[in-house]
């Protein structure tokens, strides 16, 4: 399968940032698979639904309409382009995304996403159970401390009580339960190309992906 281009790693490894040039230098589409989870983490939170109960998690992947937009996501037709990229939700849609039913109900969404065209798609396990089948897979890695600086970069802008030190300890939880849970974790196979971006421009990253492609 060429027409699908696999990026996974774990939080702050640039994999967003490298996924959405790389799309408009080959003129792919661009598939980002956490703002998914965080969209049901952010209809979680808005009902106040226990994350906890499946049962109710069913309920709300029922009713969920998940849109994108050029580069804009909405829920039941409100906009959450914004409001997904807190450290809260960051927190709650880890937690949601180890729940098999959010999984399986997500699942189907991102095969026939990624099935409409080019595209390149990227999150946890989107090399391994979304689209094993792809040709191209790349690992993003980058160092904890390096990924969590790019992290707080991010977060500050909006809250002003985020530190690099609190950064740093969600980051580490993140990539434990990320990568310890039973259902598609984390985790880099012998398939996929794996790219350090600790000391590497996004340019650079772009690069060596672009000389890996087959
Ligand atoms: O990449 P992100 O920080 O936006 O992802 C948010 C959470 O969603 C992440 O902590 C785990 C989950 N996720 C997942 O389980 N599988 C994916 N393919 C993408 C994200």
């Amino acid at each position: 399968m060429k027409n699908v281009i696999t990026i996974d790693g774990p939080s702050g490894s640039g994999k967003g940032t490298i996924s959405k040039l790389l799309a408009i230098k080959l003129g792919y589409n661009y598939l980002d698979t956490g703002a998914l989870y965080r969209a049901v983490a952010w209809k979680v939170r808005e009902e106040k639904t226990n994350p906890d109960n499946e049962e109710a998690l069913k309920k709300i992947l029922e009713d969920i309409k998940i849109n994108f937009e050029g580069n804009r996501i909405f829920v039941d037709g409100i906009d959450v382009s914004s409001a997904i990229r807190t450290a809260e939700i960051g927190e709650l849609s880890s937690r949601v995304s180890a729940k098999p039913a959010v999984r399986a109900a997500l699942f189907s969404l991102q095969r026939e996403m990624g099935l409409q065209g080019k595209v390149v798609i990227e999150g946890r396990d989107t090399g391994t159970a979304i689209f094993p089948e792809a040709e191209n897979k790349f690992y993003l890695d980058a160092g904890i401390e390096e990924r969590a600086r790019r992290r707080y970069e991010e977060l500050r802008v909006k809250d002003p009580e985020a530190t690099l030190e609190k950064t740093i300890e969600d980051i580490r939880k993140r990539d434990t339960r990320d990568s310890s849970r039973e259902n598609a974790p984390l985790m880099k196979t012998d398939d996929m190309v794996y790219i350090d971006s600790t000391r590497l421009s996004i340019e650079e990253v772009v690069v060596k992906i672009l000389e890996h492609l087959k």
